[in-house]
């Protein structure tokens, strides 16, 4: 007899500044309209496209929804996808840390809620998906990413001189790092 794959449930986070949870098709017009931002593009990797068209977040939406279940959340206020975090793990000896990562629409800057988002999330890291340490490695440049992270409880551990390059310009990335305790 054929066992039936086991259906496993999508974790969710409600939190007082926006809730957590899976991607789902039909986030793709708010993806767009948060997304498709200089303003965000600056601060992430070139993989994060600029203009951020509605082909990209098709995209994006079938990667998230097939793979990464429990790993990549939606940042969602009030019923709409405005951002995204997720968390990467690392390989072979490296497995038992994750890298989080982390994008939110302009109009809702400065409220507080990436702070309590990457909280949230690192506290998964380590309570279910057993990951010993969380880090991020920030552009030069991005003294609000920094700031949330030390908010988080993050420490400043380094930094990797001229370790990218963005918009044409090597930069250092400030690598920042918070392990279970
Ligand atoms: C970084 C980002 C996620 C922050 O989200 P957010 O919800 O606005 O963050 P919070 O409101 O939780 O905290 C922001 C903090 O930065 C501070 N801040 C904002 N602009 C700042 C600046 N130019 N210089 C110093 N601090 C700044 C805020 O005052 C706040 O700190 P406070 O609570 O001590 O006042 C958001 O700006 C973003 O999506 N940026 C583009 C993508 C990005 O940078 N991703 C992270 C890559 S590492």
């Amino acid at each position: 007899m054929r066992v039936p794959p086991k259906r496993i449930e999508p974790v969710r986070f409600t939190l007082s500044t926006c809730v957590l949870r899976e991607w789902r098709r039909g986030d793709e017009p708010s993806l767009v309209r948060h997304a498709n931002n200089r303003n965000v593009w600056i601060n992430v990797r070139d993989s994060f496209p600029f203009p951020y068209t509605p082909s990209d977040a098709k995209a994006w939406i079938r990667l998230a929804t097939t793979t990464g279940l429990n790993e990549v959340f939606a940042i969602d206020v009030d019923g709409f996808a405005v951002g995204a975090i997720g968390l990467k793990p690392g390989e072979d000896v490296h497995r038992l840390g994750a890298e989080i990562g982390y994008w939110l629409g302009e109009e809702f800057w400065n409220r507080g809620i990436a702070t309590e988002a990457v909280k949230a999330v690192t506290g998964h890291a380590f309570a279910v998906m057993g990951m010993a340490r969380v880090h991020a490695a920030v552009f030069e440049w991005n003294t609000s990413s920094m700031r949330v992270l030390e908010k988080a409880g993050f420490v400043k551990e380094g930094v990797l001189a001229k370790s990218a390059i963005k918009d044409r310009k090597i930069i250092d990335q400030v690598v920042y790092a918070r392990v279970r305790e």
